[in-house]
């Protein structure tokens, strides 16, 4: 198998001198914010914005009587573009704490911001539902919800309540997530240029094919009319994969002044007016027969969606994924409160999913008297539960033999409490796995070879940071032989090829086998000496093109592509289904009186398929633990319910891991290809990393203390 070298981040020099232009990076002479809703639900009954206009420098003041010229964009899920199907500012309507009710521009940021201070809102209130169990929270079979599509039924395989009828030990626990928000450094920002009809939109998104078909859409305008440009995302994780709920009012804003505009929305606004990872309970029951093999496992799940959409919850697929259990039923509901609605947040579904399962696993196995990772590789299976089809490939149990080799798992007392480290503090080790599917989506790529050897990609995919430029030049530099630094890609960009949502970790499986096609296809058209061809034919430059679907996916799903709708397709791929899978070991330290939680070790072990870009790989898996210790031990947005939405909007008390937090991450890669998905072999990568880590440092956590805690985040009160 083929190890692709070693190399540098090809954007790293460009990065750490600051060259990369980010969507709000451009200076424009106009400014603007926002003033949003103070109140979560009814209407606005006036508002009044004469002291707004009056601040010195103030541009433009608008409300929802201004813009009812605009139209919704849709719901992601539900056939449209936006995170969500409310646009604000089109009518009173007040749906979610944080709305925008006001937009405000200035010469100024300081001005704008000053005017939007000064906007004065009357409301009229009425009830609402902020939290999976307050009153009034509507729950909703998803089954019997009306979403289309086969994947949101409910998953099921045998007969899991009769096994776990007749099994003879139990396992039966509740696990609960609070709403957790994303907080890239970037914000979410947009820059909006109008020349004539036609519109530029600069903005750091995961999706710009969906932004310019959805301000299409809310505009009433061609498609072809609208630009939208994003080389680099300051990091997406889930937040920036739709349209957004500032983009259309700054267009909006830019056409009215006939200048540029530009917002860059708060953090503290985020928190009420981008997507964000519901609240959710699960409840697992798992059965073992009399031999310890485990026959049954009985998935509920209860998330949080809004009150005007529905947001489709995938929590019991990959859990049905994670191991061989023959017998599993998943059944999932959706509950709507007054939020904005949630969406995908790094790992959405299986970050959750993969705690819940796994650490109810790990309590199976404590009561059958098995060591955790031999109890776990009992559990292999080569063959889906749920469809009966093969894996695509699966070395689980190589990642979780190698991590206990690297971890040094036989040093660990199976017995709880019965490790201290020098200084007292209880030491705990646990082990976590997760898994997270390998889909891929449709593309196009153009590649160009210029006389002087330069090679330039253009292919549907987006940079938030996790390395798809370094993956992009490796790949394309390994085949055409040439140096890496010779490569160059234009991504995020619509002006190039079409351009498909960087989500769901397919980016690198969708966009890398795509220009090794168009490589191919140059070496297949010039011979392989393509720079002699070249200067035999006169040739300053040649360019070719090539548009690729997943494998098994039908032309008609694939043309999405075409109109900025996701079309992505996998896990399950008709003759085999594809997952990526990887093991966590983490050793936690507690301190006795405090209870203070330290997570000083973590060794994580990926089978993410064929590794492309080495270095940004560990980096990226670096990041997925970092974040999995937050989201075990830090992360939670916190609600009152008597006001509705978000309380700690920054990142003060929005509390993320700092590095006190985090000591040694190592990491290794099984790096065998998966040549059914593609001929690159290449599984996914950036979600699958975050997967496991929650049940690892809870699993460690029982270990040094003896407590099985299965609220996120563990926080020190839940030991005391
Ligand atoms: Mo990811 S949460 O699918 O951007």
């Amino acid at each position: 198998m083929a190890n692709f070298p070693n190399i540098e981040r090809v954007d790293a020099r460009a990065k750490v001198t600051g060259a990369p232009i980010y969507g709000a990076d451009r200076t424009t002479p106009l400014h603007a914010l926002l003033a949003v809703s103070t109140v979560t639900k009814g209407r606005l009954a006036a508002i009044d914005t004469a002291r707004a206009r009056a601040v010195p420098g103030i541009r433009l003041v608008a409300t929802h009587e201004d813009l009812a010229d605009l139209t919704s964009p849709g719901f992601l899920l539900s056939g449209g573009y936006g995170f969500q199907s409310f646009a604000p500012m089109l009518s009173d309507a007040i749906v979610h704490r944080g709305q925008p009710i006001a937009l405000l521009v200035a010469d100024t940021l300081e001005a704008a911001a000053e005017a939007a201070s000064l906007v004065e809102a009357a409301y009229v209130e009425v009830p609402f539902s902020s939290k999976i169990n307050s009153t009034g929270a509507t729950i909703i079979p998803q089954a019997q919800s009306p979403l289309p599509q086969q994947i949101f039924r409910d998953t099921i395989a045998g007969d899991a309540a009769g096994a776990f009828g007749a099994a003879a030990t139990t396992v039966d626990v509740t696990f609960h997530n609070p709403p957790q928000h994303q907080n890239p450094i970037e914000l979410v920002a947009t820059v909006a240029e109008w020349d004539g009809d036609d519109l530029t939109i600069h903005e750091g998104t995961q999706n710009s094919g969906a932004l310019k078909f959805g301000i299409a859409r809310m505009f009433g305008i061609e498609p072809d009319r609208v630009t939208v440009i994003s080389p680099q995302v300051g990091g997406g994780f889930g937040q920036k994969n739709s349209l957004q709920m500032q983009t259309a009012l700054v267009a909006w804003a830019a056409r009215r002044l006939g200048a540029p505009v530009k917002m860059v929305v708060p953090r503290s606004q985020l928190f009420g007016n981008a997507s964000f990872r519901p609240e959710s309970r699960h409840r697992v029951r798992l059965g073992a027969d009399a031999e310890g093999r485990l026959t049954a496992a009985l998935y509920d799940v209860d998330a949080q969606s809004s009150r005007h959409d529905l947001f489709p919850l995938d929590y019991t697929n990959p859990a049905a994924r994670l191991y061989g259990i023959p017998n599993f039923q998943g059944f999932q509901r959706i509950v709507q409160t007054d939020v904005q609605t949630p969406g995908y947040m790094r790992a959405p579904f299986e970050h959750m999913a993969t705690f819940a399962l796994d650490t109810a696993v790990d309590e199976m196995a404590a009561a059958l008297g098995r060591d955790p990772v031999e109890y776990r590789m009992a559990l292999d299976t080569d063959r889906d539960p749920v469809t009966g089809l093969p894996f695509s490939s699966r070395f689980l149990n190589a990642c979780l033999s190698r991590g206990a080799e690297m971890f040094g798992w036989t040093g660990r007392n199976p017995e709880p409490r019965s490790m201290r480290a020098a200084d007292g503090q209880l030491v705990g080790m646990g082990v976590g796995c997760g898994c997270y599917k390998a889909a891929t989506a449709p593309a196009a790529a153009s590649l160009r070879l210029d006389a002087d050897g330069r090679v330039s990609v253009a292919v549907g995919v987006h940079e938030m940071g996790q390395g798809i430029r370094t993956a992009l030049a490796n790949a394309v530099a390994a085949r055409l032989g040439v140096h890496p630094s010779a490569v160059s890609a234009v991504i995020g960009d619509t002006r190039g090829v079409p351009q498909h949502t960087t989500a769901g970790s397919w980016g690198t499986a969708t966009a890398v086998p795509a220009v090794v096609e168009a490589a191919d296809k140059l070496l297949e058209e010039l011979g392989p000496d393509p720079l002699a061809a070249m200067a035999r034919r006169g040739l300053e430059s040649y360019e070719t093109r090539i548009e690729r679907r997943a494998p098994g996916q039908p032309e008609e799903p694939a043309r999405a592509l075409h109109v900025g709708r996701p079309a992505p397709w996998g896990p399950v791929y008709g003759e085999f289904v594809g997952f990526s899978y990887i093991a966590h070991f983490a050793e936690v330290l507690v301190e006795p009186s405090t209870c203070r939680i330290r997570v000083p070790r973590i060794v994580s072990v990926v089978d993410c398929g064929q590794v492309v870009s080495p270095r940004t790989a560990e980096s990226q898996v670096k990041g997925g633990v970092v974040w999995g210790i937050g989201a075990a031990l830090r992360e939670a947005t916190e609600v009152d319910e008597r006001y509705g939405g978000f309380l700690n909007t920054d990142i003060a008390e929005y509390v993320i891991p700092v590095n006190a937090d985090i000591g040694r991450n190592e990491v290794a890669f099984i790096n065998e290809p998966d040549p059914r998905i593609s001929a690159s072999g290449v599984k996914g990568l950036g979600e699958v990393v975050m997967t496991g880590v929650a049940a690892a440092i809870a699993n460690a956590t029982w270990h040094a203390t003896g407590r099985r805690l299965r609220d996120l985040p563990i926080r020190p009160e839940h030991l005391l």
